[in-house]
């Protein structure tokens, strides 16, 4: 397979764990629901789906004889506090520019959770006023610069790790994992359902399920729930992603559209502002399986599927996968929303 052709370097600790949420399955009197938990994939400062994504981009950041990761995300982002926890793990340098994607005025927004982390794991954080935006920016370009002018060498990873051409294979490798774990449990998973903002997840799943579907010819739903309330951007770069992950990996043929599904309806007006769907499945999530997500992302694509599943969108003969990507951290900053 050409996807094992690819040089990965191990940050978790292997396949992560995939169990049944029965009580929530229970509650919503409809498809099985089970969950894939990259929230616990790493014992590097609580991992997430980056850690899997950085996988396969570390081989390339040792190639280049870097001494610097360099990369860009919001105050609360998880990704950058991934791309630090790598550096601190490979002894590098760690320059981050953290912009004010969100319109959170909590005086700690900028002090707890996932930037105290990195903070904490040595990463050099600065703070920029600019607001949300999935594409390439000119202060990630500028912090690059910077690096270099003071002498050191640079390793630029884009928001999300996305815009990166090895982004998308951490999940299409994901995909061939489920298919082992389905093996092993006796169990199939006609529908995931994954959060998408920068793309590469999602994006990497398609790619990873086209080339199973070749191999098997077995096909499934991979349902992205938008979580950047900038949907058309969104589905853009998932597809541009897809497209290039698929011809990384060698699917032998073209995507076809509707495997390029990126929903609408759960993201609210803002990215990072939680609505009140978000706010029903975090607390379902909580109470009925302890499985706490977050109002940026997974609270959103939580949302999602048990919409999906009350509605019978998701037919109730249907077993569906919840991949659980992680962003607890950044609870922290939001605890207004539960303050009594
Ligand atoms: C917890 C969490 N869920 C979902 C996502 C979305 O993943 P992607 O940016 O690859 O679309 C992210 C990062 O953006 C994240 O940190």
């Amino acid at each position: 397979m050409k996807l094992d052709e690819f040089p990965r370097y191990p940050l978790t600790f292997g396949p992560s764990p995939v169990h049944h949420l029965k009580r929530l399955s229970e509650h919503l009197g409809g498809a099985q629901v089970w969950a894939k938990r990259e929230d616990v994939n790493s014992g590097l400062a609580f991992g997430g789906n980056k850690t899997r994504k950085l996988e396969y981009i570390v081989p390339d950041v040792l190639a280049s004889g870097a001494d610097t990761l360099v990369s860009i995300g919001g105050y609360q982002s998880n990704h950058t506090r991934q791309v630090a926890a790598v550096a601190a793990h490979l002894g590098l340098h760690c320059r981050l520019v953290q912009e004010r994607w969100v319109p959170w005025e909590d005086p700690v927004n900028d002090k707890v959770g996932n930037i105290l982390l990195s903070r904490m794991m040595g990463a050099d954080s600065r703070l920029d006023d600019a607001g949300f935006d999935i594409g390439i920016r000119d202060s990630w370009k500028q912090a690059l610069q910077e690096v270099e002018e003071s002498g050191g060498t640079p390793y630029p990873v884009p928001a999300g790790a996305s815009m990166h051409h090895l982004g998308g294979l951490g999940f299409a490798n994901w995909a061939f994992e489920v298919a082992e774990q389905e093996k092993a449990l006796g169990v199939f998973f006609d529908t995931i359902v994954v959060c998408t903002v920068t793309g590469s997840t999602h994006a990497g799943m398609i790619a990873g399920f086209a080339a199973l579907e070749e191999l098997t010819g077995v096909r499934r739903r991979v349902l992205g729930i938008d979580a950047s309330a900038t949907l058309d951007q969104t589905r853009d770069q998932v597809s541009r992603i897809a497209h290039h992950t698929a011809q990384l990996i060698e699917v032998g043929r073209e995507l076809r559209e509707d495997e390029i599904q990126v929903l609408d309806g759960w993201a609210g007006d803002l990215y990072g502002l939680p609505v009140e769907s978000t706010m029903e499945a975090m607390a379902l999530g909580a109470q009925l399986e302890a499985m706490i997500t977050d109002p940026v992302y997974e609270g959103k694509s939580l949302a999602g599927l048990i919409d999906l599943v009350k509605e019978g969108e998701i037919p109730r003969d249907s077993t569906v996968l919840y991949a659980h990507l992680g962003g607890q951290p950044a609870v922290n900053a939001y605890h207004a929303l539960w303050s009594s």
